[in-house]
Order: C-alpha cells, then structure tokens, then sequence
C-alpha cells in the first residue's frame, strides 16, 4: 500500500472547499447529498469546514459490487427522502473514475427541478474518465490507480485509514469475505 495523500493534505483542502462553497452560497441553505457509503469521512470534515447553514441527505448507487472495476451502469439503491425541487444541491461523491455514477445522479437530480445543482468530490481519477462530466470542487487529481482510505473501500476493507492509499496488484487480488473465513 502506498500513501498517496496524507491527512493533514487532506484535512486542509477540505477546509479550503468548504470556504468555497461558502463564498459560492451567499445566501441560499445548500443541501448536500452524500454518495454513500464512501463519501462518510469527506461528508463529515466537508460539514464541519463549512461555515454557514447547510442540511444533508444520502444516496446509495451500486456499480462495483465488490471488484475494483466499473460494471458501467448503476442502479439506486437507496434515494434520498426529500423534495430537491427550487433548492441548491450539491452532491458530495468520494472519487469520480469514469464518471458514469455522477453523470446518472446528475441526470436524476436534474428532472427533479433544483434550482442548482453542482458536484464535489474529494478525487478525480481523469485518466479513467469515459463519460465527461462537471464537476465543481475537486479536492485532488489522481492517477490511474485504485485508492481505499478516508472512506474509500476494496471489498469493504480500509475505509478507517486517515489517509488515501493506492493499492498494490496483489492486493488487488479476490479478498476473503467475512462469510469465507467464519466457515473455513
Ligand atoms: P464511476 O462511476 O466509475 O465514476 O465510479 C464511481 C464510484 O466507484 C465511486 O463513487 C466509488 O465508490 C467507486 N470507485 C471508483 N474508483 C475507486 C477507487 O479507486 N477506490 C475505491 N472506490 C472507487
């Protein structure tokens, strides 16, 4: 595992983001809607870092299912459970690959009327991306490797690390799942 970006790199430009989006929303009460389940950690620091009123709802879409490439098509998995219509959205992704999870919920949110809608997201991984899409505030480029750390998962696994890692090919490799090794 290599450490790609540390905490206190992280924990300043979250900061900076969110006097961005601040400086960005005069007036309105943004309503940040968070990609579960890696956005957690981003969308808590995001929270705290920004300093006027906000509300927060969650989304779930599903494309990986447990491997660490794209299926290309996601599905809702869970929706949010308000109106978003005539209110300024900003969705809150943990890292933008290919770019077709945001392009959907941004196509989802758009029919639903929001008087705005923009994106955050921690990491870009442009080098991966097929489908172009917008977006706003971005925390870091990344290259073509794939990251766990600060909420992002492989199989569920190192979502706690305070940093953002890129994973070797080996760990790469099919990870015994909790169900495998209680039966073994
Ligand atoms: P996209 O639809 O290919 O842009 O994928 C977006 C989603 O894939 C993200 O919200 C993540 O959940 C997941 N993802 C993409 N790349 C990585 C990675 O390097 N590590 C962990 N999850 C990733």
């Amino acid at each position: 595992m290599e450490v790609l970006i540390g905490s206190d790199a992280i924990q300043s430009r979250v900061r900076e983001i969110g006097r961005q989006i601040a400086r960005d929303h005069p007036a309105g009460v943004p309503l940040l809607i968070g990609v579960l389940r890696g956005c957690v950690i981003f969308m808590a620091d995001l929270m705290k870092s920004l300093p006027i009123p906000h509300e927060i709802d969650f989304i779930s879409v599903s494309s990986y299912e447990h491997s660490s490439q794209s299926s290309g098509t996601p599905r809702l998995v869970k929706d949010i459970g308000r109106d978003i219509a005539g209110r300024d959205v900003i969705i809150v992704e943990d890292i933008v690959d290919t770019g077709y999870t945001l392009e959907f919920l941004r196509r989802t949110f758009l029919a639903r009327n929001p008087a705005s809608l923009k994106t955050v997201a921690l990491l870009d991984k442009r080098p991966r991306r097929e489908c172009p899409v917008p977006i706003d505030y971005i925390g870091f480029e990344i290259p073509d490797r794939f990251v766990v750390g600060y909420g992002l998962d492989f199989a569920e696994r190192f979502r706690h690390l305070p940093y953002v890692a890129a994973l070797s090919p080996e760990e790469l490799l099919p990870q015994p799942t909790a169900r495998s090794v209680g039966a073994a």
